[in-house]
């Protein structure tokens, strides 16, 4: 079973709180989610590997740690994720970004990917896909099913608010990836919103309502 990692550092649960209201704007809602994204980021790659290496200060020469194994790959899944792109690119600035799309057909109901544009060394990479918010877990689902499918095999989920459902979906369809996520909430409503949640997160980053 993945692991599932809940941030719950106090600067990440206030923000997350004025993210909530309803009647925090877009501008403010977007630098909300761009800064969670960033502290998120901290805890998501904390357990990257490091290797020693030679530094000369002005100084002394001393042995300093850089980054080794994995490259990180950022994928939003669009549109909602596209917000938390600056957050972790202002923490890896290097990091590469893939987009996936996915829409919902209306007779399956099933998520289908309708845009998918990766790094080409993807499978390479350690990959971590954004979404603020993990409700029924179906696009996160389908977008990691696409990712496996072209040789993906190091896989950790970023997201803001969880609920219970989408987590217990994504660790059944997917036990070796891990899940970061800000806050667990209650429950889905029947329209598969999270509650108490935030509301539609693409809409509020966006402004379309
Ligand atoms: N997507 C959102 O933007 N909000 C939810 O509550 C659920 C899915």
């Amino acid at each position: 079973m993945g692991k599932l990692v809940v941030t719950d550092h106090p600067l990440i649960q206030h923000k997350l709180t004025i993210l909530r209201k309803k009647d925090t704007s877009s501008m403010e809602f977007r630098n909300l989610v761009t800064e969670i994204a960033s502290l998120m980021c901290y805890e998501v790659t904390r357990d990257l590997e490091l290797r020693d290496i030679e530094v000369e200060t002005p100084l002394a020469k001393c042995t300093g740690k850089e980054i080794s194994g994995k490259k990180i790959g950022f994928v939003p899944i669009l549109r909602a994720g596209l917000g938390m792109v600056d957050g972790v690119l202002n923490i890896i600035p290097g990091a590469r970004v893939g987009h996936i799309g996915m829409y919902r057909d209306p007779e399956t109901l099933k998520p289908v990917s309708y845009y998918c544009k990766l790094p080409k060394d993807v499978s390479e990479r350690l990959i971590i896909p954004l979404d603020p918010m993990l409700a029924t877990g179906g696009t996160l689902i389908a977008a990691i099913d696409e990712l496996k499918s072209l040789g993906v095999t190091s896989i950790r989920t970023l997201n803001i608010i969880a609920a219970p459902e989408g987590i217990e979906a994504v660790q059944k369809a997917h036990p070796d990836v891990d899940i970061y996520v800000a806050c667990v909430d209650e429950k889905l409503n029947e329209d598969a919103y999270i509650v108490p949640g935030l509301g539609d997160a693409g809409d509020r980053l966006f402004g379309t309502k």
